[in-house]
């Protein structure tokens, strides 16, 4: 079992607070390497309490990775990768063989399947491992490799946001006053640090260009409601929560100005693949002639995965929608399909933005090609 770190949290700082005092103290990395194992932030408990949990096995990454502890397909592409960097240490000191290793890896890759970035993040420590499976803790080691991707996350991160805040200003006609509707959480805590759609809106609001944001509370996990407000409010931008079925509402009232999501997987035509929910918003908005832009990183773009029909869509457990708190919502008799991600057609998509480039989908560029 994971251990809980809340005390060593409350002894470094008071930042068990909900932002409800716009404190901008600095938050942990979401997911990192300390020394034989991985210290993450358990995003279960926010935004009631600031918690860190460490991961001392491979069973404890997958529970994390699984329970939603750690989420976001970036962050759980670097957890992907330092799961393996733990095994390959726990093989060095339990004598376990490279199998082992490789055994391991594949339980981490299968833990969730939507998101691309966590066999993309598995797959690239195991490369290095398989180079050279002696070298765990040395100068370019499996270890350090893998920590090196929490640094790459956090700089390919800023300059997304640096991009994308230059490209929605470029396209509205009022780009000091930038009103943003975004959904689920694809912030800092959706990766290491700073975020991708909501590193941009952080761009935005320390470039003086932001007026607000408009975060759709996201059924029935509530990343929007619980995690992506929770940023904001340290941040000290001003935010409004929306039911999910408001948000073709707030689009069509003209109250946006942008919509912009994350992804989890964007196939070879340009189909995206993010949060239960991400679909309807971009219909509306290309009702509404609103920019719909997607922000990922680089690592969740994959060639292999020809269009969104060939995605892998999450169906989690049906109590998440039957049970709040502990308490049954709908009649016994009820059961309830849960899917965790959906599909926007590339159509629908004005353009998705990386750390390298901006991709007009809706005319007619291509991702890949
Ligand atoms: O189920 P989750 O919370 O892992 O889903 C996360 C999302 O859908 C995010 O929008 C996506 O991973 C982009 S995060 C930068």
């Amino acid at each position: 079992m994971a251990a809980d770190r809340t005390n060593d949290l409350n002894d470094l700082n008071d930042l068990n607070d909900r932002g409800d005092r716009g404190d901008r103290g600095e938050v942990p990395r979401t997911i990192d390497w300390a020394g034989d194992h991985l210290v993450a932030i358990d995003q279960t408990m926010l935004p009631d309490r600031l918690t860190l949990v460490e991961l001392r096995t491979v069973d404890d990454v997958i529970d994390a990775l699984a329970r939603l502890v750690v989420r976001g397909a970036p962050a759980i592409g670097v957890t992907g990768g330092l799961a393996v960097a733990l095994a390959a240490v726990i093989a060095r000191r339990d004598g376990h063989d490279d199998n082992w290793v490789r055994a391991e890896a594949a339980r981490v890759r299968a833990a969730r399947p939507t998101a691309v970035n966590l066999s993309w993040g598995v797959d690239r420590v195991l490369d290095r491992f398989h180079a050279d499976p002696s070298n765990v803790d040395g100068a370019g080691g499996v270890v350090a490799f893998a920590r090196s991707m929490v640094d790459d996350d956090v700089a390919t991160n800023r300059s997304l946001a640096a991009r994308g805040a230059d490209h929605v200003r470029s396209l509205l006609t009022d780009p000091d006053r930038v009103r943003v509707l975004t959904h689920c959480n694809a912030g800092g805590l959706a990766c290491v640090e700073w975020g991708t759609a909501l590193g941009i809106v952080r761009a935005l609001h320390e470039g003086g260009h932001l007026h607000e944001v408009f975060a759709d509370e996201t059924r029935p996990l509530l990343q929007g409601a619980r995690l992506t407000a929770w940023e904001l409010a340290r941040m000290g931008i001003d935010h409004r929560m929306v039911v999910d079925g408001a948000g073709a509402s707030v689009i069509s009232r003209g109250l946006v100005d942008v919509v912009i999501v994350g992804a989890d997987r964007v196939a070879a035509n340009g189909d995206v693949a993010n949060k239960i929910g991400t679909y309807p918003l971009a219909l509306a908005a290309a009702r509404a002639g609103t920019p719909f832009i997607v922000a990922a990183p680089e690592s969740t773009v994959d060639p292999s995965t020809q269009s969104g029909g060939d995605i892998d869509i999450e169906a989690r457990d049906p109590e998440e929608v039957l049970v709040w708190h502990g308490r049954r919502l709908a009649p016994l008799a009820s059961e309830a399909l849960n899917l965790a991600f959906d599909i926007t057609p590339f159509d629908l998509v004005t353009a998705l933005v990386t750390e390298s480039r901006v991709v007009r989908l809706a005319a007619g560029e291509r991702v890949t090609g």
